[in-house]
């Protein structure tokens, strides 16, 4: 325990509060505190004497490692020149804790209160479903797959207690939600899942880092663009992080190869939350600038009329960037056509040469059957005119 030279110059009652209060608390103090992103928290300056009974002269701050935050002398209070925590951060005047809102990872560290001699030391940990950005979005093209992740920094954090949390899907243009999974964490940070959803479209899947939340949509469909959210909730506290989901679908009127002098209508649509400055564009892949069709600002439909076979490809445009695209090959329908015709004529000739084998072998064998008949008809003509014959020059005999 240290004695304090500002407390010697105090009323002997304050002396004795600050004393006893000194007695309660040692003069240096080692705290825990774990936030969410996006929470808040209140860190304590453990041991510190009510605002009325402070010494009028004594000196009180809070610093961030070494960067000072706040700092009162004789009850002139000012904060230091702006830092990170400047506009999300207040100092409640009574017990001068600081308090932080709209928490960030990178508020993560050891806040100090001094006051006389005296130390607290709060390790600040900041918990989040990233170690990601808040939001994220992710772009798919429909039957491909995707998996959602979301990793929890809890490995290097310290905990009391355990936590939990669920996944849920909000689809675009939908206001009810669908838990998708929930899970808890232990305290020894062993995470366990389940799955909450009956819809067999998604998956856990089996192998995936340690710490994470994962989904595997292994066939994405139009309609599964929307919002994923992962929420944690801690001391009764909850923190999110969402992934939106854009998905991308092409289709072609008519389906089908395309015919010389004919025209197709390609029309390229997606679905989820865009960006302000989202654009579609169409063009033909080595194609001319007539082959190029730009949509207009948060369109999510485009359409195009070609006349022109090829490969071409729609993308999506957010800040000058091609987020995705989706190559549709227009195949050309002279060639396929060729084959068809020439197949065709092919076929027909064989078949008429056959027809016409089949008609001179039946024709020719009718024409022997009758020749045969004919013969025979004769033959039996002359058997019975030659007995008749026999018959009548006998007796002459
Ligand atoms: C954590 O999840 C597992 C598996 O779902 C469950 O058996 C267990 O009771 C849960 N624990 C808590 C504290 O929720
Ligand atoms: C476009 O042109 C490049 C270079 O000439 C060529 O390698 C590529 O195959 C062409 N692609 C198509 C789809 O025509």
């Amino acid at each position: 325990m240290e004695s304090s030279g500002t407390a010697l110059s105090c009323t002997p009652a304050a002396f004795l509060l600050l004393h006893l209060s000194l007695m309660s608390s040692m003069a240096r103090q080692n705290e825990l505190q774990t936030g969410l992103t996006g929470g808040e928290v209140t860190l304590n300056c453990t041991g510190i004497l009510p605002d009325s009974q402070l010494p009028r002269d004594i000196v009180v701050s809070w610093k961030y490692s070494d960067t000072l935050l706040w700092r009162m002398e004789k009850n002139n209070r000012y904060w230091k020149k702006p830092t990170f925590i400047t506009g999300r951060a207040d100092i409640k005047m009574q017990y001068k804790q600081l308090s932080v809102w709209n928490l960030k990872l990178s508020d993560t560290g050891i806040y100090t209160c001094e006051y006389g001699t005296h130390k607290v030391h709060t390790s600040l940990h900041i918990f989040n479903c990233f170690e990601n950005p808040d939001l994220e979005r992710k772009y798919a093209t429909v039957d491909s797959t995707v998996i959602l992740s979301w990793h929890l920094n809890s490995q290097k954090i310290k905990w009391k207690e355990g936590f939990t949390g669920k996944l849920n899907w909000k689809q675009q243009e939908s206001t009810k939600s669908h838990e998708l999974l929930d899970f808890n964490i232990t305290a020894q940070g062993q995470l366990h899942e389940t799955k909450k959803s009956n819809n067999l479209l998604f998956e856990i899947p089996e192998r995936k880092p340690e710490s994470t939340i994962e989904v595997k949509l292994p066939k994405v469909y139009f309609n599964h663009s929307g919002q994923y959210q992962c929420q944690l909730e801690y001391q009764g506290r909850h923190a999110q992080s969402k992934i939106e989901l854009v998905v991308m679908k092409v289709s072609a009127n008519p389906a089908g190869p395309l015919s010389r002098g004919a025209n197709m209508i390609l029309t390229c649509q997606v679905a989820g939350p865009l960006a302000p400055d989202a654009s579609l564009r169409w063009e033909r892949v080595n194609g001319t600038k007539m082959d190029i069709k730009n949509s207009k600002q948060r369109e999510a439909k485009l359409e195009v009329n070609i006349s022109a076979a090829g490969l071409w490809s729609c993308h999506l445009i957010e800040d000058g960037d091609k987020k995705i695209s989706f190559h549709y090959h227009v195949e050309e329908a002279s060639v396929w056509m060729n084959y068809v015709i020439i197949g065709a004529s092919i076929g027909g000739s064989l078949l008429a040469f056959a027809l016409g084998c089949l008609c001179i072998i039946s024709g020719t064998s009718w024409h022997r059957r009758r020749q045969r008949a004919k013969r025979m008809a004769q033959a039996r003509q002359h058997l019975r005119e030659n007995k008749t014959c026999q018959c009548q020059h006998r007796p002459k005999k």
